[in-house]
């Protein structure tokens, strides 16, 4: 794909956030350069020629994905816990970006790296078949009915993401919100996943870490719902 047929993305979501605290800046200035994944950016990469991961991340573990990782605290965790994987993640938030980098700091964790960006951008140069397991928590709700095809369980987002995955990859898929419940059921299997696993409050993946937006949500008396898919083989 050639710079000028690189598609035209609207994105809704926010950028920025609140003023940043000096100590944010610094991660941003300091480590953000190490971690961020080479090759996926426009600028980076204007032809969009597929990645080469073995240099771009290199290691023999598997490649996990986090979509929209918000402060970044479900990632560190994931990564902290399975040192032998190698874990990407993408978030456009420059305030999250930075909570992530803090959080890097404290755990010491290295098997990370960061498409600081729209994960489109990701699916437009990752290689087929390469990615073994997803992770999209608290996506994006958009609730009015209107707006329902900007959420992320719609073809734009899960043909690219069925590309990228391996037969047998997993896809776990955390929400809130239940007409999403709703679209994920409808939309995901067509796109070539097969449900594995519904469930509700209390009854999380067994390694998984509650995230800023689940704790919202309980506060706010919503029910968490956790759905898991397997790439079709
Ligand atoms: C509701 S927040 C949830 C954050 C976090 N996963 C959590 O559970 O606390 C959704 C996040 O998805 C990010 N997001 C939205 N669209 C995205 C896209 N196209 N690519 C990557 N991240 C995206 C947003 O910036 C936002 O931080």
């Amino acid at each position: 794909m050639t710079n000028a047929d690189t598609p035209r993305r609207n994105f809704y979501g926010r950028a920025h956030g609140k003023t940043l605290r000096a100590s944010q800046k610094t991660y941003l200035a300091e480590d953000l350069d190490r971690l961020r994944l080479p090759g996926v950016s426009v600028q980076d990469n204007p032809d969009r020629a597929p990645l080469d991961l073995d240099t771009a991340f290199p290691g023999t573990g598997s490649l996990w994905l986090e979509v929209g990782f918000g402060g970044g605290e479900h990632m560190v965790h994931m990564a902290a816990r399975n040192p032998g994987i190698r874990l990407i993640g993408c978030e456009p938030f420059v305030n999250g970006i930075a909570m992530l980098l803090g959080k890097i700091r404290v755990a010491g964790v290295e098997n990370l790296r960061i498409h600081p960006a729209d994960v489109r951008d990701l699916f437009d140069v990752l290689p087929d078949a390469c990615v073994a397991k997803v992770f999209l928590n608290y996506p994006d709700p958009w609730p009015k009915a209107r707006h329902h095809r900007r959420r992320f369980v719609t073809p734009g987002y899960l043909l690219p993401l069925a590309r990228v995955t391996a037969p047998g990859a997993e896809f776990r898929v955390a929400t809130d919100i239940p007409d999403y419940v709703r679209q994920t059921l409808e939309e995901v299997p067509p796109a070539g996943f097969t449900l594995e696993r519904q469930a509700g409050p209390g009854a999380a993946w067994e390694d998984w870490l509650s995230t800023r937006y689940e704790q919202k949500a309980l506060r706010e008396g919503r029910d968490p719902h956790y759905l898991t898919f397997r790439r079709n083989g």
